[in-house]
């Protein structure tokens, strides 16, 4: 029986994020610049969105890059940004035909104007469909994003719009980017690193965290049906005890 096959439908994660790592060091391995990795990384951008749609994850949040990437040298750099607006562009029909929505978070006005052009009409055009959301993390830093939210709330507090009891947990994840949608219940890192390097900080808060040291270009749908099979064999306490949790009077 294939792991797919294994899966318990009624247990399948809402929200899955990915810190794609590793496509630098799969290319060297094969001897090929970096930029070669980033390119051949797409088609598992392709295998993990098809494994989510099929099996019916609601939000797919793929860390495609963050702010500290920029100091990268300027060649790499360059290449991701044209990578992103090539491969959106070439995806939009494939992604209306499996009815995914396309969305993006992260410091979106700081990209070059040609991704956000590309990355807006993506999203214009993916957003009645009704499947899987794919969310881009794109120039995203956790670290930015929670002190955007401290200063709005702030803001808020100074000009006495809530009173310091209002702020919640629910407040806060509201002022982030990815307000109003629910936290991944599992988190994936590819290449073997086992830090979380700047993503959903807040968000991962009781996120199960699956490592592997598959690099992301060879990472595929199975790949991904494995990781949601050790999350169902996984039991999730929440500071409670284990008996609390299967006690089902
Ligand atoms: C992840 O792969 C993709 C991005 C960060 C854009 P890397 O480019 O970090 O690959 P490694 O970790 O150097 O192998
Ligand atoms: C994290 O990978 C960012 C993305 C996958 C986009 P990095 O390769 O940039 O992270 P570090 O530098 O190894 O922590
Ligand atoms: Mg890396």
């Amino acid at each position: 029986m294939s792991i797919k096959e294994q899966l318990d439908t009624n247990n399948i994660p809402e929200h899955v994020a990915i810190i794609m790592d590793g496509n630098g060091r799969w290319a060297k391995q094969q001897g090929h610049a970096r930029l070669f990795g980033h390119a051949t990384g797409v088609e598992s951008v392709r295998e993990s969105l098809k494994a989510a749609t099929e099996v019916k994850v609601k939000y797919l949040t793929l860390y495609a890059f963050s702010t500290e990437n920029w100091n990268r040298p300027k060649e790499e750099v360059d290449g991701l940004m044209d990578l992103l607006v090539t491969t959106i562009a070439n995806e939009i029909e494939s992604l209306n035909e499996n009815e995914v929505r396309l969305n993006a978070i992260g410091n979106l006005d700081e990209l070059p104007e040609k991704c956000r052009a590309e990355l807006k009409r993506a999203i214009e055009k993916t957003a009645n469909n009704k499947g899987t959301c794919l969310i881009l993390a794109l120039n995203y830093s956790s670290k930015h994003e929670i002190k955007s939210a401290i200063k709005k709330i702030a803001e808020s507090y100074k000009s006495g719009e809530i009173e310091l009891d209002d702020i919640s947990d629910d407040l806060v994840s509201s002022h982030l980017y990815t307000a109003g949608i629910p936290d991944p219940e599992l988190m994936i890192r590819t290449s073997g690193e086992v830090r979380i390097s700047n993503f959903l900080l807040w968000q991962l808060a009781y996120s199960e965290l699956h490592f592997t040291p598959i690099f992301w270009p060879d990472f595929k749908k199975e790949d991904f049906y494995k990781a949601i099979y050790e999350y169902q064999n996984r039991e999730r306490r929440f500071g409670l005890v284990s008996e609390q949790i299967n006690d089902t009077e």
